[in-house]
């Protein structure tokens, strides 16, 4: 969507993953969805360095609203949990050079039960979005139909957009239509939407974090082409620095997010993240990698399945031990002598030349991940083990 925001993916913090739907302010009111949560990250993010990487966005996900409209017909927030108002939290993040973003649903309820935003709704949410000074909308697809959802989301993007208000647009329409064409146009989708999420919920573990790389690379020919500056394809939230990934995880999360062009939301406590996680989520090489100005998403080039070709997909997690890789950089397709290589995580540099035969050893259920250059020509490949990558 070419509205002059989002030309690099946006990056921030997202409250679902971590968070939920826990409005129980009473017994948890440190964790529950409340204007405290989102001032809390909103000093994190300023505070702990994360604001100076491009991590600026601080979005509200379900369960923000009251379960009623006001008298006008306009949404608004729990009054309890949110008693200064949309509008304030959105002024919070803006004096700090932060971003706010909401969250509503095409349909009649949002997926946890509040109210959504069905087609005579779109407007007049829009406008409530803009008056309060928010930056990015999240436009949900539960409890409606693919002939709503065909007109809804559109509609919202020009009803955003008459608002005179630059607000990020992230659709997920393509996730309520199986993701894939013919079903989903990609074409219209980068024209109305700046990122959109194609495949289902990630959740606090390793195993969601591969079924959605899985998918998300065995449909790339179809993905690639749809990103671009403005419009992006979202795998969802990073986890790294929750409960249910390693730390060989967590930098296997960072560098695929990295490489696909991915959103950066991440969806921990900002809290109390550790240190290791958070050297991770700051990697200056990955987060500049993922914020290429060209976008182009990157691409699998290679799927290695050692020691057991015969059998299925399971082989190519192996959790056994490191798994030691024989290259040389022409096999990789950089023909044309010497390069250097940066490599990401241990930040080490060297000299390569394209014949020469090297040895990668990838942790279990890691990543190596190198910035390669050459004079004229800048170029990144992943070597990934426990992805199929
Ligand atoms: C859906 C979305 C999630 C989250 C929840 C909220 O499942 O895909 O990202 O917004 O709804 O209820």
């Amino acid at each position: 969507l070419d509205n002059g925001v989002m030309r690099t993916p946006p990056m921030g913090w997202l409250a679902w993953e971590r968070f939920r739907c826990d409005i129980d302010c009473e017994h948890d009111p440190k964790n529950c969805i409340s204007e405290n949560l989102f001032m809390d990250m909103a000093d994190r993010l300023s505070e702990d360095g994360w604001r100076e990487l491009g991590y600026v966005y601080v979005n509200i996900d379900d369960c923000w609203s009251s379960m009623k409209r006001d008298a006008k017909g306009r949404l608004q927030a729990d009054p309890k949990r949110f008693p200064g108002g949309i509008q304030k939290l959105a002024r919070y993040m803006h004096d700090r050079g932060l971003k706010l973003g909401i969250y509503g649903d095409m349909g009649t309820h949002t997926c946890g039960g509040y109210p959504g935003t069905t087609l005579d709704k779109i407007e007049i949410d829009a406008q409530t979005f803009a008056d309060w000074e928010v930056d990015m909308f999240k436009f949900d697809g539960c409890y409606s139909n693919a002939t709503e959802q065909e007109k809804g989301y559109p509609l919202m993007s020009k009803a955003l957009n008459a608002t005179g208000r630059p607000i990020g647009y992230s659709c997920s329409w393509p996730a309520y239509q199986g993701g894939l064409p013919p079903k989903v146009n990609y074409t219209q989708l980068g024209e109305i939407c700046n990122l959109w999420r194609n495949y289902g919920d990630i959740q606090d573990s390793w195993d969601s974090v591969l079924n959605i790389i899985d998918w998300f690379f065995e449909n790339q020919d179809v993905l690639i082409p749809a990103a671009g500056p403005g419009q992006w394809n979202d795998p969802d939230m990073l986890i790294a620095g929750d409960f249910g990934l390693s730390m060989e995880q967590s930098r296997a999360q960072m560098a695929l997010w990295a490489i696909m062009a991915a959103p950066l939301f991440m969806s921990n406590d900002l809290r109390t993240v550790s240190s290791g996680a958070r050297s991770i989520l700051q990697n200056k090489m990955a987060i500049s990698i993922n914020q290429d100005a060209m976008g182009i998403q990157g691409r699998r080039i290679l799927t290695v399945t050692p020691f057991c070709m015969d059998l299925a997909a399971s082989c190519n997690r192996r959790t056994d031990m490191p798994y030691r890789y024989q290259t040389t950089l022409s096999k990789l397709n950089y023909t044309t002598g010497s390069y250097e290589i940066y490599d990401v995580f241990t930040e080490k540099t060297m000299v390569l030349k394209d014949s020469t035969s090297f040895v990668v050893s990838v942790n279990p259920t890691g990543v190596v991940m190198w910035y390669v250059s050459a004079p004229g020509k800048l170029n990144r490949r992943l070597f990934y083990k426990g992805g199929r990558l």
